[in-house]
């Protein structure tokens, strides 16, 4: 522990399970008071209880604006102030192609993802600006950044999220409020358990699976790693970091897989153009 957040007050939405427990874990170890903010009451409740004084639980959805009101005017009446919310809830929502997903499925998925991100945005600002600081940070993913590596819906509302997160930044950084998102790649969370195994439990199978399927040799995505680059943009050694996205993805954005397949990656003769009439070698 460092303390690189003592005094500090963060809601972190989606906060009992996966990415946003594991910040949750590590922002109360470096000093911080935390709202976990999500519908599971039992699992939020049991985290809360570790902390003692330093976390509350709250049920909230999301998608309601009176329930992410409530919890942001919770950190301020329990513990004076809002210094960071983390709009990380989600869920992968509809899944299937383009010409067969049910609207009502592209509603739901919707309304999670980006309109419940957009709520925690604007009702974090409603007190930050007041303050005249703070750190909004929201969850998006590299399937927002390059195609092919999500569902569509959850792809276009993760895509949206970074756009929102530049557009709000570039309004909030006047009133003290840095605004930024992180992409993480593939990481094993009950969300990935539940998609892959049909059992959100099962997180350790998940876990081996992606040790052997990373570019890191024996080493996949893990909640902390997420959780160590939300640490960093609450704080204040990002004070002069708004409106960018931290990809946290091994280097899978980079074209990077577990088996190096690139034919330029060994050397050979200069290749150039076709007829080579250009610029002469030698
Ligand atoms: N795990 C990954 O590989 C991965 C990769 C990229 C992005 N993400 C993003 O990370 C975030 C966290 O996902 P995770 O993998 O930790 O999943 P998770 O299922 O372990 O945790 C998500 C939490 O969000 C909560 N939640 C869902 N809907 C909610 C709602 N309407 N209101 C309040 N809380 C709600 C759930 O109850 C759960 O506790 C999500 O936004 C997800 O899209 C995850």
């Amino acid at each position: 522990m460092t303390g690189r957040l003592d005094g500090k007050v963060a809601l972190i939405t989606g906060g009992a399970s996966g990415l946003g427990e594991a910040s949750v874990r590590l922002f109360v170890e470096e000093g911080a008071r935390v709202i976990i903010a999500d519908l599971q009451n039992e699992r939020g409740e049991a985290l809360a209880a570790e902390f003692g004084e330093a976390a509350i639980y709250q049920h909230v959805d999301v998608t309601q604006e009176s329930d992410i009101a409530g919890a942001v005017d919770l950190a301020v009446a329990h513990f004076g102030r809002l210094d960071c919310t983390f709009n990380n809830a989600g869920i992968v929502g509809a899944v299937g192609p383009i010409d067969e997903i049910p609207i009502e499925e592209y509603d739901f998925t919707v309304s999670i993802l980006l309109r419940g991100v957009f709520l925690g945005m604007k009702h974090s600002a409603r007190v930050m600006k007041l303050q005249g600081h703070g750190s909004i940070l929201s969850c998006s993913s590299v399937a927002g950044l390059i195609g092919g590596l999500g569902p569509h819906v959850y792809t276009a509302a993760k895509a949206a999220l970074i756009g929102l997160t530049r557009n709000v930044a570039s309004e909030l950084i006047h009133h003290g409020i840095r605004v930024n998102c992180i992409a993480p790649g593939n990481i094993a969370t009950p969300m990935i358990a539940g998609m892959v195994t049909g059992d959100p439990d099962d997180v350790e199978r998940i876990a081996v699976a992606l040790d052997s399927g990373s570019p890191i040799k024996n080493r996949g995505g893990r909640a902390r790693d997420i959780a160590h680059a939300a640490l960093y943009l609450a704080s204040d050694d990002a004070a002069f970091v708004s409106g960018h996205t931290l990809v946290v993805d091994a280097g899978i954005t980079t074209g990077s897989s577990h088996t190096p397949t690139s034919i330029f990656d060994s050397h050979s003769p200069l290749v150039r153009e076709a007829g080579q009439r250009g610029i002469p070698t030698s």
